[in-house]
């Protein structure tokens, strides 16, 4: 049987280069490896626990949903869904919470980082805290754990949520006999870390990125915000230093790179390597630019889609679920 990898994408902002180089490209690459079967999904109930406005929330979801295929996500291949649309994953959410105890809740890292922070800032330790954010990483393990999957890639910061999964699939285990796969993380260690505008990692929370299908004239006029040193035209200057260079050599092929590289060392001014990053960028960015476009604008298809990816993720979650229930005397 071919391994199950599994992730889930939280509508929580607007997708931008960063996002792409750093998550969503190693994880397409991923999918269309052939000793996987992918699950992807869009983690809607995980972006409740910033109690968003329902309008934008919306707009995120689709926007996600639409991001992925527009960027190659083979939606008939995949399993490709909305958490929300599949109930199963609470029922699961609740018997898990049932045997998690709440000290391994008390250390999850992003519970952990709040509370520290309201200690610091002389507040009630639980201030800003809704039991969503306390109990999110037993949904996760809900979301892991309902379809047995054994490979999670995650970003850094979510390593400790598959651990935690991992850790309730045993538990569950030892008590009931083997009903759960312990899932794996993946973290990529050579993904590109994409230079911001500013040249800090590019981050939503440093508002220094750079959006993903941003039109062309937005797009030119973000590159030329891109921060670069004082040297002047004619200056030779090292592409190894250049947060323009670290862009250019995602965008373009072996040929134009070495070329690159030699212009540089010659003295290209900024304001040309800036073009020259504009070129490439948008080149490769028009096609999914405009299917990304094409698609936010056909909605019913976009549902359509979900919904079918849906009733794929059910038929695994379903007996999946009948199968715990019997184990656990409900
Ligand atoms: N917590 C993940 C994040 O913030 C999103 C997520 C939700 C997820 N459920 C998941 C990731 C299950 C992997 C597997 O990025």
């Amino acid at each position: 049987m071919k391994k199950r990898i599994l992730t889930g994408i939280k509508p929580t902002g607007q997708i931008h280069l960063g996002n792409y180089m750093g998550a969503i490209k190693p994880a397409l690459e991923l999918a269309k490896d052939e000793q996987y079967d992918a699950f992807y999904f869009i983690a809607d109930y995980h972006g409740l626990t910033r109690t968003p406005d329902p309008e934008e929330f919306k707009e995120l979801s689709y926007g996600i949903a639409a991001t992925w295929i527009a960027l190659g996500l083979d939606y008939e291949k995949s399993v490709f869904y909305r958490q929300s649309d599949i109930p199963e994953v609470f029922e699961l959410n609740w018997i898990l919470a049932c045997y998690a105890s709440k000290g391994l809740m008390n250390r999850a890292h992003a519970y952990k980082a709040i509370v520290d922070e309201n200690k610091k800032n002389g507040n009630d330790l639980d201030d800003g805290v809704n039991m969503g954010l306390f109990t999110y990483p037993i949904l996760m393990a809900a979301d892991i754990l309902l379809y047995n999957s054994n490979t999670v890639p995650v970003g850094k910061d979510q390593i400790q949520h598959v651990e935690i999964a991992r850790d309730l699939a045993q538990t569950f285990n030892k008590k009931y006999g083997a009903t759960f796969n312990l899932p794996e993380y993946k973290v990529d260690a050579d993904t590109a870390v994409l230079p911001g505008l500013d040249g800090r990692k590019m981050s939503k929370s440093y508002n220094n990125t750079i959006p993903l299908f941003s039109d062309e004239k937005k797009l030119l006029k973000l590159i030329k915000k891109i921060k670069t040193d004082s040297s002047l035209p004619g200056e030779p200057k090292d592409p190894d230093q250049s947060n323009l260079f670290s862009l250019y050599k995602q965008f373009a092929d072996a040929e134009q790179i070495a070329e690159m590289r030699t212009a540089y060392e010659q003295g290209i001014s900024w304001g040309e390597a800036k073009q020259q990053l504009f070129e490439v960028m948008n080149e490769a960015l028009r096609e999914p630019r405009e299917r990304y476009q094409e698609l936010m604008g056909n909605r019913d298809k976009l549902d359509q889609i979900l919904k079918e990816g849906a009733e794929k993720a059910r038929s695994i979650a379903t007996p999946m679920m009948k199968d715990i229930r019997t184990k656990i005397g409900l």
